[in-house]
């Protein structure tokens, strides 16, 4: 009997190995170890043997079985390999795959540019919170207590009565309570309105806001830095244009605008035929905001401008829509 049972091994290991496909696979599995197989008909032939010969026929049978239960398993994996390789052909000599790399947010890449210019003229970066004081956002700015911006319907409160800044300007409140003139800062930064979403309104925004407070500061210090800030962001032909506005906190205060960068003034559809592009407001110090933060308004005086971030991205990059910035779509962040 172990000289059949040797046979046996020999003859599945010779046709496992030559199985190709799962069908011959499954065939061998019934013929080798189904009920009718060569090591079953042993099997049931033991009871012919003599006590003697039965132990060792009995252990050989049972790992003549696993040994072809191992087959089965090596002629299975066998097959999965090479379906996988057939499947996913490996060329070493393709370069690898480059991992993506990130870019910068263009309202990141106008913030970056708009605080290199004004660093180079002399500001330092200042910052606060987003979630600011009606005093610094609305009170010591000098804005009326029945100022429209105060309104509910315009600006995000807390229950304990704080608020989601509306602009960076309460920035300029908490420099100048925190340091002595001279200042000369500029302060980017998130800001909270509760606007209705379109092409150009967004409940969350960035402006970049300036504040210098020295002696004698003069409104044509004002104009010169702007014009300068206007000439390194989109070119030395570009001019600027103040017009009379009023802000609380600015007296007197202005708009400005920058001549417009696509038409060169001539007029087109970007600038509505005006050759202008109204960029934001500013203004000299009101005196009452000096007096707020406890400077001496006989001797100090000073400017403050504060612009829109998104405004100049759309500007600088032909962004149509706001809401692109805020959509996260690779397609058009990988553009930057
Ligand atoms: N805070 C103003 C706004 O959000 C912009 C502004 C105007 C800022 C005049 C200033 C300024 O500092 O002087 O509309």
């Amino acid at each position: 009997m172990l000289k059949e049972i040797d046979e046996i091994l020999t003859r599945a290991t010779a046709s496992f190995q030559a199985a190709s496909d799962e069908a011959a696979i499954e065939a061998l599995r019934v013929e080798f170890l189904g009920r009718k197989s060569p090591l079953q008909t042993l099997a049931s032939q033991m009871r012919e043997l003599s006590p003697e010969e039965r132990p060792a026929a009995g252990k050989s049978l049972n790992s003549a079985k696993a040994r072809i239960n191992d087959l089965l398993k090596e002629a299975l994996a066998n097959l999965t390999n090479k379906n996988i390789g057939a499947n996913t052909f490996l060329d070493v000599t393709l370069p690898g795959r480059e991992p993506g790399v990130g870019t910068k947010h263009p309202v990141s890449l106008v913030i970056d540019e708009c605080v290199a210019i004004f660093r180079r003229l002399g500001f330092i970066v200042a910052e606060g919170p987003e979630i600011e004081t009606v005093r610094n956002n609305f009170d010591a700015l000098n804005t009326p207590v029945d100022h429209p911006s105060r309104d509910p319907l315009d600006t995000f409160y807390f229950s304990d009565g704080r608020l989601l800044r509306t602009q960076t300007s309460p920035v300029q409140i908490r420099v100048m309570e925190s340091s002595e003139p001279p200042i000369r800062i500029v302060a980017p930064g998130r800001c909270f309105r509760r606007d209705t979403p379109d092409a150009t309104h967004s409940m969350n925004f960035h402006q970049i806001e300036g504040l210098y407070i020295d002696e004698q500061v003069s409104l044509a210090e004002l104009k010169s830095v702007l014009l300068a800030f206007a000439r390194e962001l989109f070119g030395p032909e570009v001019s600027i244009r103040m017009r009379p506005h009023f802000f609380p906190f600015t007296e007197p205060s202005v708009e400005y605008d920058f001549s417009c960068i696509m038409c060169k003034g001539q007029g087109c559809p970007i600038c509505k035929n005006s050759g202008w592009l109204e960029i934001a407001g500013a203004g000299m110090v009101d005196p009452e905001v000096l007096a707020n933060v406890g400077y001496d308004p006989e001797k100090w005086s000073g400017y403050a401008f504060g612009m829109g971030i998104e405004r100049i991205a759309m500007i600088k990059y032909r962004i149509n829509d706001i809401r692109l910035l805020y959509e996260n779509d690779l397609r058009f962040l990988k553009q930057f």
